[in-house]
């Protein structure tokens, strides 16, 4: 593979072959994390994600205090010491959230109820996401929190206090972040916590309370959590495979002319699986097989082969359950038949870059026929991509979205910026390689 670094180039295959295992989900694994660090007892963690993002919670959670081990097994595995019977420490120095916003929300939830003083920042992509989101709700419930340019981005200052108050919330945005920092908070306070969402948004933080024996109600439109109690008891638990991480072989694997893929383990929570309907509804054949749970998770293999796709139209409730996976839908659009329209989806532009500004740039490079909306994209399909230069604008999603692009497009596709995959997927690279067969000799990824 020539230059990752700078440049990572990406020729089509003439076959996509293989059984594929990707790395456990991200949003499950931060959580598993932070809910045990809360626990009483040592909770060990299996499949767990090697996404930089993940790293970026474990590296706050030992500046609170909580020792987090990484075990010498095949599969990755964390034993977290939980602080359950005594509170967080209050940090040494400002935490660091990297580029996760998953870690900066809903950490700030759980420090909202600690009593101390806490400084939370991120990179340069994190500190212009909005943070006002959390900072609202957190404030009515008692915190004193801070945050730049008027309350709104990081670094946030948190002065958290145990006496929160429990609060009936509407969000304003389908957020699974928000509403978790609201329930991590709500786990502390005084009183009943409701939440209600105007579109169901994925309840990773609710069936790992609920396995880990918290009073708490959900469905679609609201969640009810009541203080703890007790302390939460640690758990040992299995992370299904990332969805979010399939969707790049599900695409690979159904807009290829020659493919047929298996992706071992992968959860398939409803609420994250909007991939898998939008693909089949544009003409996918997506097979489950050995449907299972895992920690209170839906788990399956999927089987995924080529297809031609059809336009379809995205907005509304499914936006939330497939809301990281729109990049690599638009690389679907671009080569099925007819229009795609995206709509409904302005929070693309609060996300690592301005997902519906960096995916029009950069597809539209690739000759892609695609359009911007305020609240989406107009992608009208049928073209012919053909390889150039494009950019991942240091987005994990965008560049792993260009590389299956790539993946059909004729001539050589040179990603700059492409490692940015590691903040999800670090074997992202490596499969590629693995599943790409060229019938001569030639390396040519
Ligand atoms: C996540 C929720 C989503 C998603 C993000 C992970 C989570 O963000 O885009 O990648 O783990 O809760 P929002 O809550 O901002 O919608």
């Amino acid at each position: 593979m020539a230059g990752r670094a700078q440049l990572t180039k990406v020729v089509a295959p003439d076959q996509l072959s293989g059984v594929i295992n990707i790395p456990g989900d991200k949003s499950i694994s931060h959580r598993a994390l932070i809910l045990n660090s809360l626990a009483v007892g040592v909770g060990s963690i299996s499949n767990f994600s090697p996404a930089k993002d993940c790293m970026s919670t474990i590296r706050c959670l030992k500046l609170l205090g909580v020792k987090v081990v990484k075990q010498p097994n095949k599969i990755p595995t964390v034993a977290v010491y939980g602080r359950g019977d005594s509170c967080l420490l209050e940090p040494a120095d400002v935490l660091n959230a990297g580029n996760s916003a998953t870690t900066m929300r809903l950490l700030s939830g759980v420090l909202a109820a600690q009593p101390f003083l806490s400084v939370i920042t991120g990179d340069a992509s994190l500190r212009s996401r909005p943070m006002g989101r959390v900072i609202h709700p957190l404030r009515l419930m008692g915190a004193e929190i801070s945050g730049r340019r008027g309350d709104t981005c990081a670094p946030l200052v948190i002065r958290g206090c145990k006496n929160l108050r429990g609060i009936e919330y509407q969000l304003e945005v389908p957020s699974a972040q928000v509403k978790s920092a609201i329930l991590l908070a709500g786990l502390f306070a005084q009183g009943d916590t409701v939440i209600e969402q105007p579109h169901p948004s994925r309840d990773h933080t609710e069936r790992l309370l609920e396995f880990m024996g918290a009073k708490i109600r959900y469905d679609r439109k609201f969640v009810c959590v009541q203080p703890l109690s007790s302390p939460l008891k640690a758990i040992d638990i299995k992370v299904p495979g990332d969805i979010s991480s399939a969707a790049y072989w599900l695409v690979a694997g159904t807009i290829h002319p020659n493919a047929k893929i298996k992706i071992n383990g992968c959860g398939i929570n409803p609420l994250r699986s909007g991939i898998v309907d939008a693909l089949r509804e544009m003409g996918a054949i997506i097979k489950y097989e050995n449907e299972h749970t895992e920690g209170n998770e839906p788990v399956a293999d999927l089987i995924v082969e080529s297809r031609r796709l059809r336009g379809i139209e995205l907005g509304g409730e499914i936006i939330p359950r497939l809301i990281d996976e729109i990049p690599v839908i638009a690389v679907a659009a671009c080569v099925a038949e007819g229009t795609t329209i995206i709509r409904e989806a302005s929070e693309l532009r609060t996300k690592e870059s301005d997902r519906i500004a960096t995916t029009v740039r950069e597809l539209s490079r690739l000759g892609a026929n695609i359009e911007e909306l305020p609240d989406g994209m107009i992608i009208r399909g049928g073209s012919i991509l053909r390889g150039t230069g494009v950019n991942s604008h240091y987005d994990h999603r965008l560049a792993m979205a260009l590389a299956v692009a790539g993946l059909v497009a004729k001539g050589e596709t040179l990603i700059r910026n492409a490692s940015a995959s590691e903040i999800s997927y670090p074997g992202f690279w490596q499969t590629l390689e693995e599943v790409s067969i060229f019938q001569g000799t030639e390396r040519r990824i």
